[in-house]
């Protein structure tokens, strides 16, 4: 009989006792992270100056991308909405179920042609500037070693920041999950350039022993 690492086991008794998976359960989310995507939404709301409108992340009618979107809590969140009117755009290296108000695309988001397909999907040749909202949750495959790991993080994140670079509309707002690293620095000086406001947010629904945190960008200019 195979003995579990106890890594593993302490990641089982968490997954057991945590109160975000039994509510995406209850709530018919597909994953614990749509609580993130849910708290982020009110924090522009939450934190405005009292001269500055009410104001939501995702509002009905919007178009949003969701990068690194499997299994789909995020997307689902955001289909819910930008309803009616609007449309989420998705994409992911593993597959993703369909899901109602959602166009996939599976693939690798730093592969060129991926990246063409998931352009034609916004129509960037008619309107290059369509997104109001740049979602990336995107992070990857850990392979154990810590330095390939955080190196392969702020690639993606470099990456998904450049895209909403020429994706975003003037605005338009940025939720980018950052690592710790080299680039960290630069990437969250690039978005002072970029936007008139922006802030590191450590959801309540990210788990406590991760450095997880997210860069959220709102009012993009160029
Ligand atoms: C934390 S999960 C996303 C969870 C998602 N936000 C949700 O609510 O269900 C990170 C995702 O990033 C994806 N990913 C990592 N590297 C990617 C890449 N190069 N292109 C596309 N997706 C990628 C992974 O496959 C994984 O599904």
């Amino acid at each position: 009989m195979t003995r579990r690492r106890p890594s593993s086991a302490r990641w089982l008794q968490e997954h057991r006792e945590d109160p975000y998976v039994a509510a995406a359960k209850r709530d018919g989310y597909r994953s614990r992270a749509a609580y993130k995507l849910l708290e982020l939404q009110t924090y522009p709301h939450a934190h405005r100056q009292p001269d500055q409108p009410a104001s939501l992340l995702i509002q009905p009618g919007m178009t949003v991308v969701d990068l690194g979107a499997a299994p789909g809590g995020w997307s689902q969140v955001a289909a819910q909405l930008v309803a009616p009117g609007g449309r989420v755009v998705a994409i992911d290296l593993l597959p993703m179920a369909p899901l109602p108000g959602v166009d996939f695309v599976e693939g690798d988001f730093l592969d060129e042609q991926v990246l063409a397909q998931l352009n034609t999907l916004l129509d960037q040749e008619k309107n290059p500037r369509s997104a109001h909202v740049i979602l990336s949750d995107m992070a990857p495959n850990m392979s154990g070693i810590p330095s390939v790991d955080q190196a392969r993080g702020e690639l993606l994140a470099e990456s998904a920041f450049q895209f909403a670079e020429t994706t975003l509309r003037p605005g338009g707002r940025l939720v980018l999950k950052v690592f710790q690293g080299s680039s960290f620095h630069s990437i969250v000086a690039q978005a002072r350039q970029r936007f008139e406001r922006v802030k590191l947010i450590k959801p309540r629904a990210s788990r406590d022993r991760s450095p997880e945190q997210y860069l959220l960008g709102l009012g993009f200019h160029h």
